[in-house]
């Protein structure tokens, strides 16, 4: 708990030194997670919009006491090529790591730390992007729960 609120904060350190990061983002593209043009979405785009539609699923399933496991290929996010070379910066995999291990401890997670374990995924997904792609971050933050 406390790395991840670590993490976190040197996220939003990293963001005020970091805005000129670019990122691909278009609320248009992400209403579809199969590509409607190949040749412009990047590896990581299709990736993120799978963790977004995993997120959201998730999201839903926590009415339903259930979790949502998620596709192995989410293990791939270090290596997903981005659309531009510079939008990976030196931090990305701490966030990327942080995000993967966020995965594993809501996957075994019980109903009464669901829903705490599935805002620490959101709260990953933030973190990233406060430094490196900060277009979508109002987007993420309506998939945070807060009523609970
Ligand atoms: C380790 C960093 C990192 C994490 C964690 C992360 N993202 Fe991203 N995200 C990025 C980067 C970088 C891009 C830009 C990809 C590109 O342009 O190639 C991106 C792009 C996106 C996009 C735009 C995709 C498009 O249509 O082009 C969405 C939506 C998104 N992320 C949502 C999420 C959600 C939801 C989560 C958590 C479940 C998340 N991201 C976690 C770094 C991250």
């Amino acid at each position: 708990m406390n790395k991840i609120l670590a993490v976190f904060v040197v996220g939003i350190f990293v963001s005020i030194a970091s805005y000129n990061y670019k990122c691909e983002w278009s609320n248009v593209a992400l209403a579809d997670t199969t590509d409607i043009n190949p040749n412009k979405s990047s590896e990581l785009s299709l990736l993120m919009r799978k963790m977004y539609d995993h997120a959201a699923e998730a999201r839903k399933a926590i009415a339903s006491d259930k979790t949502v496991s998620y596709p192995k290929t989410f293990l791939n996010i270090n290596t997903a090529v981005p659309t531009d070379d510079h939008t990976k910066n030196e931090y990305f995999e701490t966030f990327a790591d942080l995000y993967l291990q966020s995965l594993d401890t809501y996957e075994k997670s019980g109903a009464e730390n669901r829903v705490k374990s599935y805002n620490n995924i959101v709260n990953a997904c933030l973190a990233c992007h406060s430094s490196h792609c900060p277009g979508p971050v109002p987007k993420i933050k309506k998939l945070i729960i807060t009523d609970k």
